[in-house]
């Protein structure tokens, strides 16, 4: 009898792109997907604590598989991710949801197959979360499903310590990968007919600090070198580590997208300071000249957020004016989110939400201008676009260009995966509607 799996995911691409590695062992254990929950032999929640909304819906979702656990007892139901990193969630987890068989962390993520071979045998739940990272494991065999996209994992961790984020404390300190294994995973990635790489991880730009390994803009050199057309992309950037070497490299390899995530966080100088993001309005704003000075083309994308502790009206008056001067093409806006743990969690000056509310309205509103206007500036001009998927709503393909809009055109034959001309014919909003040439 075959049995099937289904992962719920949560959070971000570094997740989502690790629940394509759970996906892997699962499938090595003779696993296949499967759409419904209902149907599943094993369920997995890759969770994410980024902010509390996140980790509410994690907890919503898995509460309701009481019901479904209690008439199908030999279900699995495991639960992983940053979530149950944090220091007790995992013993919380156990209390609230006492039917979870197996609960493990993100710096175990690679021992899930012992797992789930190990509740087979016992009764009782499987509960192993590591509190250290430990070495980098690079022989994962992940089971993409983003065809023609896809991640390489290129750092773990990260060393920042933002005052407001819980990052470091769930994927511990910033480790890299060596790149002669990037580099071969790149390889056996375009020789499977992938059209579209991103390197991930929390700082790309520290990639290798402090070792004896290449540097990010060389390893981004060394994955453009390799034979084929595709695209290559990465994330995230931090400004303070963005380098004129980087903007070079960006500029001298056309496989590399013109597009670049830089989260800002906010326009205020105080406001950064007391982020602990360690550069200043002005020192992003040289960083985006730089950027220019190679890559005139170049599109800005960001993360926003609004409601810091402190943030004054005159603060979020600056993020305002500093989005309206950088013309970010897009950008995530989010409500500060206080999470235990955290240096910001501990200020004082919490904004409360009806202000944090009415000024995220304004901001998406913002942003959404600008996107909407740079829109039509597309109408009439002719864009390369990488066909990603069939949009079933609208009966069209539906593709990016290189800096990451999206388009949708209609194609007689199935054409994911590849390479399309349009000519654009209208924009509404944020999309883009064009026909092949
Ligand atoms: N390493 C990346 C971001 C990872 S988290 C970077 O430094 O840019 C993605 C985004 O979530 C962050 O850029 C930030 O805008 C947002 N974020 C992180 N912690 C948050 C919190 N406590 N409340 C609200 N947003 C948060
Ligand atoms: Fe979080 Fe800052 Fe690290 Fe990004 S750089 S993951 S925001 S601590
Ligand atoms: Fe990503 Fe959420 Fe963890 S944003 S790193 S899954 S806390």
């Amino acid at each position: 009898m075959t049995k099937f799996y289904h992962i719920t995911t949560y959070g971000c691409q570094m997740n989502v792109h690790e629940s394509e590695k759970i996906a892997g062992i699962l499938s090595e254990l003779g696993y296949e997907s499967c759409q419904n929950i209902e149907d599943a032999d094993i369920a997995v929640f890759n969770t994410c604590c980024i902010r509390e909304n996140a980790e509410n819906h994690a907890f919503g979702n898995i509460g309701m598989l009481k019901k479904l656990k209690r008439n199908k007892k030999d279900m699995i139901i495991a639960v992983g991710g940053c979530l149950t990193q944090q220091i007790g969630k995992a013993d919380v987890l156990h209390e609230k949801f006492p039917y979870v068989d197996i609960i493990f962390g993100t710096h175990n993520l690679n021992k899930l197959k012992d797992f789930i071979l190990k509740k087979q045998k016992q009764k009782k739940a499987v509960i192993e979360v590591e509190e250290s990272e430990g070495a980098i494991c690079e022989d994962e065999k992940p089971l993409r499903t983003s065809y023609p996209n896809a991640w390489i994992n290129i750092t773990y961790g990260c060393n920042n310590f933002c005052s407001y984020c819980i990052v470091p404390y769930v994927r511990g300190r910033e480790r890299s990968r060596r790149s002669e294994n990037i580099i071969k995973e790149a390889e056996q990635i375009i020789s499977k007919g992938y059209k579209e790489i991103t390197l991930l991880g929390q700082n790309v730009n520290s990639y290798a600090n402090g070792t004896d390994d290449i540097s990010f803009p060389e390893l981004l050199r060394r994955v453009a070198a390799i034979d084929g057309k595709f695209r290559l992309r990465f994330m995230t950037s931090h400004p303070k580590d963005f380098s004129e070497e980087l903007a070079k490299a960006i500029a001298e390899n056309p496989k590399i997208c013109h597009s670049v995530h830089l989260p800002v966080q906010s326009g205020s100088n105080a406001v950064l300071k007391a982020m602990n993001r360690k550069y200043t309005v002005e020192d992003y704003l040289k960083k985006v000249e730089i950027l220019k000075r190679y890559v005139p083309d170049c599109t800005l994308t960001t993360d926003l957020i609004v409601g810091f502790p402190n943030e004054t009206d005159e603060d979020f008056e600056d993020t305002l004016r500093f989005v309206e001067k950088v013309g970010y093409s897009s950008a995530f806006t989010y409500v500060y989110s206080k999470r235990e743990g955290t240096v910001a969690a501990k200020m004082d000056g919490q904004i409360p939400e009806e202000i944090s509310k009415s000024r995220i309205m304004r901001l998406i509103e913002l942003v959404n201008s600008q996107t909407r206007s740079q829109s039509t500036h597309y109408v009439g001009k002719t864009v390369e676009i990488l066909c990603e998927d069939f949009d079933k709503k609208k009966g069209l393909y539906q593709g990016r260009d290189e800096y990451g809009r999206m388009a949708y055109f209609a194609c007689e034959k199935n054409a994911i995966g590849e390479f399309v001309t349009l000519k654009i014919k209208e924009a509404n909003g944020i999309s883009l509607y064009g026909e092949i040439i």
